[in-house]
């Protein structure tokens, strides 16, 4: 496995590569990876001749000191994980490398980041949206790989690569979850034992909301039931609990009821646990 730290030797790299005619897959990543983002390297490496992942932790998608402060970096541990499952190249570039200069540049998605996160981290997919360009000029894949988990910024990237003619193909890859449920993220290993034996609960009030609308109870009680619920739990804070169109992710409201509803709908789920956020979804496809 391969090691780039610089952007020109990353593309001399790769050129060569594709010239032999290989096929390229890629994984962005922000490094302390877990088996979410190692299922997403598996897909790519059984779907093209090269896997590609690349660690950054991209300062302009954070909109919290904190939370950049703390996020875990774990170089030396992630590529020994990228190496155990035959990963063929690593890209890890410094801030510095990434941006020489601060960008001037700025994306609007819309509607779609209007809501949910967008909507609770101002600018953060501004910052996504920047530096998954900048990765997808630099890499040039055949596909790249993103996780469900963050549902939202599937839906963001599949703008982008719309809008502005990404030759490659976008894999939504299916949510990786320990076995309670909890869907596996780098913050995770931010909770303490209490609070981590606590996160579960999110993924169980998803089911539970989940079941509440197949059982055509309308939409504002699902919300008022989930919110009543995490309410009493010390130790969670609800930031938003939204039920929307998958296809727009445009919040559902009112006494619609599951008859009423899209063919694909989204439930998403965003709380902090301390000063550690997770975000968890569920979809509902029924015709
Ligand atoms: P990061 O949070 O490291 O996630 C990298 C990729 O792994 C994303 O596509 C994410 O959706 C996916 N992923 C995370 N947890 C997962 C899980 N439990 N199951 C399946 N896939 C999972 O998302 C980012 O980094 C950044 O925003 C990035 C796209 C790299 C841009 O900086």
């Amino acid at each position: 496995m391969l090691i780039f730290h610089s952007i020109v030797a990353l593309q001399q790299y790769l050129d060569e590569q594709r010239k032999k005619g290989l096929t390229i897959g890629f994984v962005p990543t922000m490094g302390a990876l877990h088996q979410g983002h190692i299922s997403l390297i598996n897909t790519a490496k059984h779907n093209n001749d090269l896997a590609v992942c690349s660690i950054f932790v991209n300062p302009t998608q954070f909109n919290n000191a904190h939370d950049l402060a703390v996020y875990p970096r774990t170089l030396d541990a992630d590529s020994a994980m990228l190496e155990a499952v035959g990963c063929d190249i690593v890209f890890a570039p410094s801030a510095e490398e990434m941006y020489p200069k601060p960008t001037s540049l700025k994306f609007d998605f819309g509607d779609l980041e209007r809501v949910m996160e967008g909507q609770f981290r101002p600018g953060h997919f501004n910052g996504v949206g920047i530096v998954v360009s900048k990765l997808f000029h630099i890499v040039q894949p055949n596909k790249a790989y993103f996780g469900q988990k963050d549902l939202q910024q599937c839906a963001i990237i599949n703008c982008l690569v719309q809008d502005l003619n990404f030759d490659l193909e976008l894999v939504i890859c299916p949510t990786q979850r320990e076995n309670d449920g909890l869907a596996m993220s780098s913050r995770n290993r931010n909770l303490s034992p209490e609070q981590r034996a606590l996160a579960p609960t999110l993924y169980a009030c998803l089911q539970q909301a989940k079941t509440q609308l197949l059982d055509n109870i309308d939409i504002a009680t699902v919300k008022e039931n989930l919110a009543n619920q995490l309410d009493v739990i010390a130790g969670i804070e609800l930031e938003y609990f939204e039920i929307a169109d998958f296809e727009t992710l445009q919040p559902l409201s009112g006494v619609l009821s599951q008859r009423a509803l899209p063919t694909k709908t989204a439930l998403c789920i965003a709380a902090f646990l301390g000063k550690t956020r997770l975000i968890d979804n569920l979809i509902i496809t029924h015709s």
